[in-house]
């Protein structure tokens, strides 16, 4: 067997709303290589403390639940998007929120919580190679990934994006109030004094404002295959 080191990793990090997850998704499929979603992660720990009904501020609480949460991703029957299952329930609906998203931004800026997520992460380093998509993928968790990107979006155009996705699902948005809820989660995701979301100093940046998912999917595969 191949040490972990010698798996090739691209880590593709950014802010939400800047593409990484789609990005991330058909670029995996592109290369044959496996998907970590990260952020699936600090969601689905979230997600069970909140139907545990505990405190979201109660770090050793949050530590406990990180440690023991089961977290599963399973291929779709029908070749959707990859089911999330939490604790032996499908919550990939759940997942995907923005109550999800604000309490995973809120529980990630724990150290206990993002220690209790690392053996997981790494355990994804895979042969051929692995797409790990996040905030800290080339910082914390991969510093060592031969290949390194960091999307990037205006404020405005993620906004525009997750409100066409929310408003395709049916919920009920305003395109201002989501403006104002990515622009918090930026703040404290960035301000953090762990892993705060910033580019590694040997990231490839890119900035999707106005590029085609196709355009962008192009650029990315570059990094790996010039
Ligand atoms: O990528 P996402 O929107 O699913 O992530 C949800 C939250 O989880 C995000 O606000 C910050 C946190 N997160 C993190 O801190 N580190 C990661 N590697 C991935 C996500």
């Amino acid at each position: 067997m191949s040490h972990a080191s010698n798996v090739p990793v691209l880590a593709i990090d950014g802010p939400s709303g800047s593409g990484k997850g789609t990005i991330s998704a058909l670029v995996a499929e592109r290369l044959g290589w496996r998907l970590l979603d990260s952020g699936a992660l600090y969601r689905a720990v979230g997600y069970a403390a909140g139907m545990a009904g505990l405190d979201l501020s109660d770090m050793d609480a949050m530590a406990r639940c990180a440690q023991t949460t089961k977290i599963q991703f399973r291929a779709a029957a029908d070749g959707g998007p990859t089911r999330v299952i939490v604790n032996g329930h499908d919550a990939t609906d759940e997942l995907r929120t923005e109550t999800a998203g604000a309490a995973a931004s809120a529980i990630a800026s724990m150290p206990p919580v993002r220690e209790a997520l690392v053996a997981l992460q790494l355990g994804f380093r895979k042969m051929p190679g692995l797409v790990a998509d996040g905030r800290d993928m080339g910082t914390v968790i991969f510093p060592d990934a031969p290949y390194k990107v960091f999307l990037t979006a205006s404020a405005a155009e993620r906004a525009k994006r997750r409100y066409k996705q929310l408003k395709e699902k049916g919920l009920n948005v305003t395109l201002g109030g989501l403006q104002r809820e990515i622009e918090a989660r930026d703040s404290r995701d960035a301000s953090r004094a762990v892993a705060p979301l910033k580019p590694a100093a040997d990231a490839v940046q890119v900035d999707t404002t106005g590029m085609s998912i196709d355009d962008v999917v192009a650029k990315v595969l570059a990094v790996v295959q010039p």
